[in-house]
């Protein structure tokens, strides 16, 4: 059942779907985050905090702000006017700080925020001292309810 962030209920969403919101739940949200609104974002990290009685671990990744000048400054602009100019543009980035405020104020505990060279070298086999780009972080985050009732 597609959902659209924006405008859609997610909760009421996975329900009509047949979402059993007794069991933990794994929810992988990757490379959306940047296509959203901070409201949109904040709405849906909300909604999969009371998705659930159980545990909830969440997984999602978020670009930082641009800084910084250069050439590779230069290159990510570039790739941020093509995905506007194809009606895809970059619309919420997110400082690690503000990042894990986010989750925080929802109940998450973060586990990990990997930045470039840590995915990259996991994922990707990207030799240790491999710098960090200011670009894509990797998130896990749980949460563990202790009320009887989700939302
Ligand atoms: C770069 S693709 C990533 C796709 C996939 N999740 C992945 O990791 O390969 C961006 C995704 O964001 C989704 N997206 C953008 N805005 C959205 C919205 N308002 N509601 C739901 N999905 C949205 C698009 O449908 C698209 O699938």
């Amino acid at each position: 059942m597609p959902v659209d962030f924006e405008t859609d209920d997610l909760t009421a969403a996975l329900e009509a779907a047949g979402f059993d919101r007794t069991r933990p739940v794994v929810v992988v949200w990757l490379g959306v985050t940047l296509y959203l609104t901070a409201d949109a974002v904040e709405q849906t990290v909300a909604r999969v905090a009371g998705l659930t009685t159980g545990r909830t671990d969440l997984v999602l990744d978020y670009s930082e702000p641009r800084r910084g000048g250069g050439e590779a400054a230069r290159r990510r602009a570039a790739r941020a006017d093509r995905a506007a100019a194809i009606g895809e543009p970059w619309l919420t980035h997110f400082t690690p700080p503000d990042l894990a405020a986010l989750l925080e104020r929802n109940g998450f505990e973060e586990a990990e925020d990997l930045g470039s060279s840590g995915w990259g070298g996991r994922y990707l086999g990207l030799p240790p001292g491999t710098p960090d780009r200011p670009s894509g972080h990797l998130v896990h985050a749980t949460r563990h309810r202790t009320g009887a009732s989700a939302l």
